[in-house]
């Protein structure tokens, strides 16, 4: 016997080819669209195929019986079913003969009235089958839903009742060892709970699947007809399709290439520009109104939610996989492919002004759009199965396949992010928007299990959830009380320990372990307080001890100051510097000291858009962050001034405000290049970040205040003071700059980043913010200006933050200023493997003296390429670029980024040596390996 079971990953389908090796004779089972697979199989083991069997009229893909019985198959149904062309009834009981292999068929009506099973018998004499096919009857796991075909007349009821008498009198009456072969696996919408595995036994059917456990016909009603995922909106279309005539599909003949005026102009005339790459590389750059659906995913499922089967589609593929994408929108019957755009990256390149990019939050950036807009729309396109797993409070839930018909319920205008579980299908719902003319749409990178993985800190702002404190917790027995002993009170023990139980008390286990051979248990929970966790722990209690133990996280111990110090305490409203310092970390900082925190970001979380998310922006503190409490703290302008101001937070609040993106990039980033090397931090290149900064405009501020004539500079004093090598006192970190600098430089009393209040760690209530020059003269925690009468001589001005040579035996000093020219490279990542010589190379370049002018690469020292700039040019923030290129062989790579700015200055091959290790802006050089 020839036995061959086809996986159709994309659209969780399987079929069959089954044939009689002697006789030659063949059918095959529920076969997908493009049959080319089977009747290439069927060739290579001279097989002919006699029969298509449908297990019943499919719903949820067109079906490749027509195509198969264009070679010559008749093309089976069982009795009931109906169709446009000539179509063989099989009857109960019915057998087919291909030789030794016998066929027998069995009604088995549920998921649909003319379902079929098909027995299968190795040999004419077998006593027991080899297996059975059971179509969308019975599945690994769960059985077919007979909820489909409410809009045919037939009550979900009558065929749920249908089906329970078909499993219980036509297929677990076959023996047990037979095995089971349904047509779907996981991931089917055609039932709610199926198994990841393709095929079964009887035997192992009727102890693990749910809808086979002993019940009544009315309990089996009541549960395979609830909870149900949502039918997607292509399936009444393909039901309709399946019993129609219709044009072949043909598997060889790929789409036409359209030129971009093509395109447009089948746009115009209501085509949709299906944009079949990956969602990053959709999101990076996309013609303006199309829909996004990655190949990478259930591709034709989704395609299917969000476009209308009448609709001309445009494709915009990867080169090379048109073909691909045309066949397997056909499997659904979507058949209108009108072409694809020619060379799209090139194309798309060439066409700045029809090109779109998308917006990507990720989960604070959310929490911070939330706080800034208050009618922001959240819409969780997850089914409604994915729920349980919690959901952002406030969403609108619409699943994927209700989006299409539900888009006028909202309002366009309106600012609105999706969601769903892991950011695959947000990407598709938000170009959807975005085309039907949504004004501001986004999506939540990572879906909600980034949500629900961000900090808690992040998630009270909008959830309001209480302060969770961390314990540990010790519960010790003795042998005669060991729980485990009893099978009773162990299962008792393990239900109290259960996820809904444990939450029931407000608590969170983090981890849990138990030491061998000592009947002692420990956790880590997360609690609101120390009662609730001894209350919880009452039955471990009763047994023997239980005691809870106030904890703190080795982060938090290490950075205030060692074990003996007592555990700082949460605080529900002001982040404290410990905790700043832990979430950094968990936030994925490269941390280079934990005490005072200075950690830069990793290259990998640049990559997206301009602005950055908070936590990944790179810290740089000399000294301890002072915790300031906003209520008490005030802003002292004073010195030579004509009007001495202190000012409290609400009334920088008050004045004029001004919102600027701005990169900020510490002196010292890439000092680790240098050789010889040099003290200090040894930044690699993450000691830069972007953001956007709101506060006050300094000029504002000095102008109430009124400086007077006499005054030279004006002095920027933190909050923060420390030890310095030198000086006996504490010395704070403060820096000058001149009237004339101070004036010109567009600075920013800062009261908010990306939105939110400062965190702490970036100078909570006020800091400073100098575009365009190194962030030292950026002073965090603000407390005093003081305009002087003489330049500034400081520790942080004269002693630190110069370059100094030494040259013809001189010491020669220049004061650091405006940040040096610099591109870095953000993709490909250094040392990484590639699977294509097709490469985009991006990254950013800044410069403090002037916007960007150019940014140039050279890939295995080859000639300098000018990279495309993206966006507008930029006068404070870093700049986007890319560059497309196709490496030359596999094997090693080495790709360099120059950038140049307006004013003329470019980047040096090797960095400039200085005594401190300043401005090291020498070109950036990426290793690679194509295979
Ligand atoms: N302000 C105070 N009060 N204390 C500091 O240590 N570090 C400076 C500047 N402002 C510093 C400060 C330096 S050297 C840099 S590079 C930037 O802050 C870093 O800002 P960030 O930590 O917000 O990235």
């Amino acid at each position: 016997m020839f036995f061959q079971q086809y996986v159709l990953s994309c659209l969780s389908q399987l079929s069959y080819l089954v044939g009689d090796e002697a006789t030659g004779r063949a059918v095959v089972v529920d076969p997908h669209r493009d049959v080319s697979v089977y009747l290439q199989d069927a060739n290579e083991h001279s097989l002919r195929i006699e029969r298509v069997i449908e297990t019943h009229v499919h719903a949820d893909f067109v079906s490749g019986h027509l195509e198969l019985a264009a070679h010559g198959a008749a093309i089976c149904y069982g009795e009931g079913a109906q169709a446009d062309f000539d179509i063989e009834s099989l009857a109960d009981r019915q057998r087919i003969d291909l030789g030794e292999v016998q066929l027998e068929i069995r009604a088995t009506p549920g998921h649909t009235p003319e379902s079929i099973s098909v027995v299968i018998y190795e040999h004419r004499d077998s006593a027991e089958p080899f297996g059975v096919l059971t179509g969308d009857a019975l599945f690994i796991g769960d059985v077919g839903r007979p909820d489909l075909l409410g809009s045919a007349g037939l009550s979900a009821d009558q065929l749920a009742r249908q089906l329970y008498r078909s499993l219980h009198e036509k297929i677990l009456t076959l023996p047990d060892g037979t095995r089971v072969f349904p047509a779907h696996g996981a991931g089917s919408a055609c039932g709610k709970n199926l198994s990841s595995k393709n095929s079964s036994t009887i035997a192992e059917q009727r102890v693990t699947n749910y809808a086979l456990a002993p019940m009544s016909e009315d309990e089996f009603v009541a549960v395979v007809t609830e909870g149900q995922p949502i039918a997607p909106p292509y399936f009444s279309f393909n039901r309709r399709r399946n019993r129609e005539q219709r044009p072949l599909l043909d598997e060889q003949q790929s789409p036409e290439p359209l030129s971009m005026s093509e395109v447009l102009h089948g746009q115009a005339d209501g085509a949709v520009v299906l944009d079949t790459r990956e969602p990053a590389d959709f999101a990076a750059g996309h013609l303006r109104g199309s829909v996004n659906v990655g190949l990478g995913g259930r591709f034709a499922e989704w395609a299917g939610d969000v476009l209308r089967p009448d609709q001309d589609i445009v494709l915009v593929c990867e080169p090379g996989r048109e073909l691909e994408a045309k066949v397997r929108l056909g499997r659904i019957g979507f058949d209108n492919v009108r072409g694809h755009l020619a060379q799209p990256l090139q194309t798309l390149l060439d066409n700045p002004e029809s090109v779109q990019r998308s917006s990507r939050l990720t989960a604070s950036e959310l929490a911070a759009r939330r706080t800034a807009i208050t009618d922001l729309v959240v819409v969780d396109v997850r089914n409604r199965g994915e729920l349980e797993r919690g959901a952002i409070p406030g969403s609108v839930h619409i699943p994927l396949p209700r989006l299409l018909d539900q888009l006028d319920k909202f309002d366009r205008d309106r600012p609105t992010v999706v969601h769903c579980a892991s950011g695959y299908r947000s990407v598709i719902a938000a170009s959807l928007l975005t085309a039907a003319g949504f004004t501001d749409v986004s999506d939540l990178l990572g879906g909600y299990e980034s949500w629900a993985a961000a900090p808690r800190s992040l998630k009270t702002r909008i959830e309001g959830e209480s302060a969770m404190a961390l314990f540990v917790v010790r519960h010790q027995h003795t042998a005669s009380t060991c729980p485990a002993g009893d099978p009773d009170a162990g299962a008792m023990m393990l239900n109290h320990l259960s996820r809904s139980n444990v939450r029931q008390h407000g608590i969170e286990i983090l981890g849990e372990a138990v030491v061998k051979g000592e009947h002692t248990f420990y956790m880590i929970v997360q609690a609101p307080d120390e009662a609730s966790v001894a209350t919880f722990m009452q039955p471990f209690a009763r047994v023997g001890t239980a005691d809870v133990y106030p904890a703190s996280t080795c982060a938090k111990v290490i950075t205030s100051g060692g074990c003996t110090v007592e555990a700082p305490a949460s605080s529900p409203d002001v982040m404290d510097p410990e905790e700043a310092c832990q979430r950094a970390i968990e936030a994925g900082l490269v941390v280079h000291c934990a005490h005072p925190l200075n950690g830069e970001t990793s290259i990998p979380a640049l990559i997206g858009g301009v602005v950055m998310p908070s936590a990944h922006f790179y810290v740089r503190n000399h000294f301890h962050m002072p915790m300031l409490n906003r209520s008490t703290w005030r802003l002292q302008v004073g010195g030579l001034t004509d009007r001495p101001l202190r000012l409290s937070l609400r009334d920088l609040q008050a004045m004029p405000s001004q919102t600027e993106v701005v990169t900020l990039e510490c002196a010292g980033n890439n000092r680790a290049r240098l050789t010889p090397p040099v003290d200090g931090e040894q930044w690699r290149l993450g000691a830069v970040s972007t953001a956007e900064w709101t506060g006050v405009p300094l000029v504002e501020v000095l102008d109430r205040a009124g400086i007077t004539s006499g005054a030279c500079e004006l002095v920027f004093r933190g909050a923060d003071a420390g030890n310095v090598p030198g000086k006996p006192e504490k010395t704070p970190f403060e820096r000058g700059l001149s009237i004339a600098e101070a004036g010109d430089s567009n600075a920013l009393l800062a009261y908010a980043m990306n939105g939110e209040p400062l965190p702490i760690q970036h100078g909570y209530p006020l800091r400073l913010v100098v575009p365009g020059w190194y962030g030292v003269a950026s002073v965090k925690w603000l407390s005093e200006i003081e305009a002087v009468e003489r330049p500034f001589d400081g520790f942080f001005q004269v002693d630190r933050y110069l370059y100094e040579w030494t040259r013809n035996g001189q010491k020669v000093t220049e004061p650091v200023t405006l940040q040096r020219v610099r591109a870095l490279i953000t993709e490909p990542a250094h040392q990484q493997e590639l699977e294509s010589n097709d490469l985009t190379i991006r990254g950013v370049a800044w410069s403090g003296a002037a916007p960007i002018a150019q940014v140039d690469v050279s890939v295995d020292n080859g000639p300098w390429h000018q990279a495309r700039l993206l966006g507008t040019r930029q006068r404070h923030s870093w700049q986007w670029w890319e560059l497309i290129v196709v490496l030359d062989g596999s094997g090693p790579h080495t790709i360099r980024a120059r950038a140049t700015d307006l004013a003329g200055r470019t980047q040096p091959d090797e960095p400039e040596w200085n005594r401190l290790g300043y401005g090291s802006n020498a070109i950036q050089e990426v290793r690679v390996h194509s295979a």
